[in-house]
Order: C-alpha cells, then structure tokens, then sequence
C-alpha cells in the first residue's frame, strides 16, 4: 500500500449532486488493490466516507488506514466478503449497509483468471469462479444496495465492465461475456431507475488496460495509465456538463481507450472482430511462449500449442485494441514474451506474473 497525498475535493462540484444528506456514504468492491484502492481513495478525498470490501482483511486495514492518514474525519468502514462465494451471501453486506446514507456505489470487484486459455482448458472451478466474482456478486450488489441509493438524495451506482465485453475476445472468453454482462446488466438498470422515475444514476464504466501494480505492472502512459488516473477521468467523465446534469449510461472515461473504441466501432463488424481474434491469438501464443512470428504474419499461431499455462496475467483486450487503434497504442506494445493481461482482479486468481507491463490499450 503506497502512501498518497491526496487533496482534498470535498468542495468540488464534481460528484457534489451525490454528497447529499447527513455522512454521506460510498460502497467499493475489491478495494484493497488497483482502481477499487484509487476509488477509496478519490471518494475519502471527495468528501465520502468509505465502506470498503474486499476478502482480505489484513489488506482492507492498511487501505483504511491509508485513507484515514490523508482525512481522518471520514468514517471507513470494512467488509470482509469473497465474491466468489457459492451461494453468495448477502448478510454482511446488507449488515455492512443497513445504517448508511449510501450514496455512490462502485460494483469494481472483478477480473479474469489472469490466463489465456480456451473454455476447454479452464479448470471447471475457475470457470465458476469468474463468472461468480463478475457477474453474480456485481448483481447480488446491485440488488442489495439500490434500496439504498433510492432513498435520501441522489445516488450513483457504477459498475465496472471493460473493452473486453465490447467485442469478443478468444482465449478469455468467460471474461469478456461477464464483462459483457456487467454491461448490459449496467445499461439496462439505467433504463429501469429512469422508467421508475429515481434519483439514481446508473452508469456502466469501460477502461481498456490499467496499471494496477499486479497483473499490470507500469508507470503509467497514455495507453495503459495509472489506476489512480483513471479514476480522476472517471469522475471527470461523469461530472455534469452544462449541457447535461446527469452521466451518460455508458462511458469508456480514458480519452486513449475512448479513441481505440471509436476507432473500432468505425470498422465493420466482422474487421473489428477479426483484429480482436488476431490480437488474442498472438497474445496466447506469447503468453505460452510460441513466439513473434505468428502475429508478424497477422493470423497468430494457429498450432494452439498445448502448455501447461503459467499464470500468465490476460491484459489482451486492451492490446488488441492497441493494436488496432492509431500510433499511440503501438507505444506499450507487448515485448516477446509478454502477456499482456489486464483484469486480473479476479478471485480464484493466482498470483500474475509481471508480465504484462505492456499493454496497451
Ligand atoms: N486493470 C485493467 O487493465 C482492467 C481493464 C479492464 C477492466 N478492468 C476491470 O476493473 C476492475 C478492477 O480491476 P483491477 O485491475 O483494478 O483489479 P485488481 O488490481 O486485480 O484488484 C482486484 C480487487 O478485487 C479483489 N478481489 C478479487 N477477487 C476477490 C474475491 N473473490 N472476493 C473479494 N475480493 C476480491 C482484490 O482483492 P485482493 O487484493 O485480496 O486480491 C482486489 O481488491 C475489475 O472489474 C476488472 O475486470 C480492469
């Protein structure tokens, strides 16, 4: 846990529609690392207090701490929950919940197993596992908090997908229909607090590939910034515009990762697709140790190498969308070798390599 120095955003209009009622309160899932660790961060410094959860205790004491020595007045609190749980249980978090003034709530937790791999070649449990830790806790989330956020002002849920749920990506095929998921899922609440007639926004936020000193090693670029950053685009992404007061239902909040997805979108589908198919292939073979060569010749390695398949961090979407996107996205290229992997937030997930420094998004 790096020490911060954080300023203090409490006046900011940027999230002000939110800091509604007495203390008001922010839920983050997974925050004891990457973006769900800067959104605790960013929030305290917004004015928030912080009910945090992540499965590590140990962990979610030193965020706590952490943002306590930037601003001590706020209220952390903790919840100790594993996302991949099998029935989720809810009582924790709806314990954790009950007798705040909740107002923002970040559904962040989430990854993939940090592998390339076919659905033939996951584990049955690490299969479950995802899909549990990035669709199914997310839903549960949603549906224990937004009784919540209903009731005492205006309220935000964000809940974090990824470029990877845009297109289909090959070889992290569950992560990419999870994230898929968590957006329509995302977009479709929205339609349903509109239709109801609330004062919650819902919003569906997609980064391409992030630092999260994990999976995602780096200092940080245009392509593949810093968590901390990101999250300063998010909350600049949904801040009110004179032209609009409340955020859009679906934003892509790094300007680089906005760019290649324009870009994308411009192609037809089977093209967009295609890039997607080669970029992951190539970051498979590398992954497994195959080589340049294939992606050199633009299909990838078709041989599908059986490896025993170390874990390997998946940044892939991001990358494929590097590689399609203008120049920029070509400068964190991934060197030989290199998977580059982007979520591995995920659960059952082992420790990643440090591989992917790379990226690009
Ligand atoms: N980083 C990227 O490039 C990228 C790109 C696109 C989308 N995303 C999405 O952005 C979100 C955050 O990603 P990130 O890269 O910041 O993640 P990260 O650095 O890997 O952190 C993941 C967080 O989730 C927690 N977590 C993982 N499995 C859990 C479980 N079973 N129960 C409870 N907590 C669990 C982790 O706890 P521990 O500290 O205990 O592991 C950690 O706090 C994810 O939804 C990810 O899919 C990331």
């Amino acid at each position: 846990m790096s020490t911060r120095i954080v300023p203090d955003m409490s006046s900011s209009p940027a999230l002000a529609r939110y800091r509604a009622g007495p203390a008001p309160f922010a839920l983050v899932t997974g925050a004891t690392a990457g973006m769900g660790e800067a959104w605790a961060h960013a929030l305290a410094a917004h004015g928030f207090n912080l009910l945090l959860h992540g499965r590590s205790p140990a962990k979610l004491a030193a965020v706590r701490d952490a943002v306590l020595a930037s601003f001590p007045t706020r209220d952390v609190r903790l919840c100790v929950l594993d996302a991949c749980a099998l029935p989720p249980d809810a009582r924790e978090l709806e314990g954790g919940v009950a007798p705040l003034n909740l107002r923002i709530v970040v559904n962040n937790v989430g990854g993939s197993g940090g592998h390339f791999e076919s659905v033939l070649e996951m584990p049955s449990q690490q299969l479950v596992d995802e899909i549990t830790c990035n669709a199914v806790f997310p839903t549960l989330v949603a549906k224990v908090t937004l009784p919540k956020l209903r009731t005492g002002g205006p309220g935000l849920m964000l809940n974090i997908s990824s470029i990877g749920g845009i297109w289909p990506s090959p070889y992290i095929s569950v992560y990419s229909a999870s994230k898929a998921f968590n957006r329509l899922f995302s977009m479709s609440l929205h339609g349903e607090e509109l239709a109801e007639g609330t004062d919650v926004d819902v919003v569906c936020l997609a980064p391409g590939a992030v630092v999260n000193g994990r999976a995602m090693q780096g200092d940080g670029s245009a392509m593949t910034p810093l968590s901390s950053t990101w999250v300063v685009n998010a909350i600049a992404a949904i801040s009110p515009r004179p032209w609009r007061q409340r955020p859009k239902p679906f934003i892509v909040p790094h300007p680089a990762h906005r760019y290649s997805v324009a870009f994308l979108r411009l192609l037809p589908n089977t093209l967009a697709n295609s890039i997607f198919r080669s970029q992951m292939v190539a970051l498979r073979d590398e992954s497994r140790g195959v080589g340049k060569a294939s992606r050199m010749s633009g299909g990838g390695n078709k041989s599908r190498t059986p490896t025993a398949l170390g874990p390997k961090a998946t940044q892939a979407e991001q990358q494929q969308v590097s590689t399609a996107a203008p120049a920029p996205a070509l400068q964190n290229g991934p060197p030989a070798g290199a998977a580059g992997t982007q979520d591995t937030a995920a659960a059952p997930v082992q420790p990643r390599a440090a591989t992917n420094e790379v990226m690009a998004g």
